[in-house]
């Protein structure tokens, strides 16, 4: 049955589809500043108005929604610019949604891209304060909702915040929006990209007081059963191809929509291979693509999106 392509796909087991796949968006406040990030070519710090441009172009090729982060003008330790009105995400949400009611529009929900510090929470006494934290991220969340958000994607890592913006959705008046909690994130070496574009490194020490330890699988499925009791509506890994044995198993032992994340440094070292003529792109792409969709996961986060609905058309 491998013989020919007409056998061969006969028994594929995995589809890899445009429909799957979302694609993440940097947006930045100042309209002066957009540009390239060095660490992840052909992904820039957008304007508003070039996402707007983007997010059209990105719907027209099949990508059915966008994942968005924001860089703020300015940055506090209270992270005032994540749960700010006129904040950049906020603001992008509407022009997206106005311009392109059809694309989905998820927003990252944590504070490290607005904390001078560069942490995901409050910080108190040099460490992090989980529990006043949710409070602020669960500010956060709303603000998103209210701006027209289609979902809210917690990634800050904190004890608890899945039920407490579920609770707050619920007072609010969003009874029906849905979480994608990042159940599974580890303290990966593989965002190192992403913290340039969006200058998020942490002032001192790191995540790894609430980032998941690299070694351990059983605590991310407790992780993920945690997020579901919590209300969460879809469970996310990330890294998505180092930790393809996570997928499968909380997709097996919850039952529950998966999502991966192919996050900066996976999309980087591909990109860097691709560049110097180490790797054929779009059949490593395709490849690891393939291989998180059948390791489990129902939808993918890639920066390779828009290529892949290129390659996939
Ligand atoms: C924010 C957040 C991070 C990423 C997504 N949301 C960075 C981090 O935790 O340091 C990483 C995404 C990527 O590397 O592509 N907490």
């Amino acid at each position: 049955m491998r013989a020919t392509t007409a056998l061969r796909d006969l028994v594929r087991e995995t589809e890899l589809s445009i429909r799957h796949l979302i694609q993440p968006l940097f947006v930045i406040a100042d309209p002066g500043a957009s540009e390239a990030v060095d660490t992840m070519p052909g992904i820039d710090r957008l304007s508003i108005n070039e996402l707007v441009e983007e997010a059209g172009d990105l719907h027209a090729a099949g990508v059915p929604g966008v994942l968005l982060f924001g860089i703020p003008s300015a940055k506090d330790d209270v992270g005032s610019g994540a749960y700010d009105d006129e904040g950049v995400v906020q603001m992008a949400v509407r022009a997206v949604k106005k311009a392109h009611p059809g694309l989905a529009v998820m927003t990252d929900v944590c504070l490290c891209e607005y904390t001078s510090h560069g942490h995901c929470g409050f910080v108190r006494d040099g460490e992090v304060d989980n529990d006043i934290s949710l409070e602020l991220l669960a500010k956060t969340a709303i603000s998103h909702a209210e701006a027209g958000a289609d979902v809210v994607c917690p990634s800050d890592m904190m004890d608890g915040r899945v039920g407490m913006i579920r609770h707050q959705l619920e007072e609010e008046g969003f009874p029906n929006l849905p979480i994608i909690a990042y159940s599974a994130k580890y303290a990966s070496a593989f965002y190192g990209p992403f913290r340039v574009a969006v200058d998020s490194t942490p002032e001192f020490g790191d995540r790894r007081g609430y980032q998941l330890d690299p070694a351990n699988a059983d605590e991310a499925v407790r992780e993920a059963k945690l997020d579901l009791d919590e209300g969460a509506d879809v469970l996310m890994v990330k890294p998505a191809t180092p930790y393809l044995d996570v997928i499968r198993r909380i997709k097996d032992e919850t039952g529950a929509p998966v999502a991966a994340y192919q996050v900066s440094g996976e999309y980087s070292a591909l990109k860097a291979a691709a560049q110097n003529g180490w790797l054929d792109e779009r059949a490593a792409v395709l490849e690891t693509l393939t291989s998180i969709k059948r390791a489990g996961a129902d939808l993918i986060f890639t920066y390779y999106a828009k290529e892949a609905a290129e390659w996939l058309r």
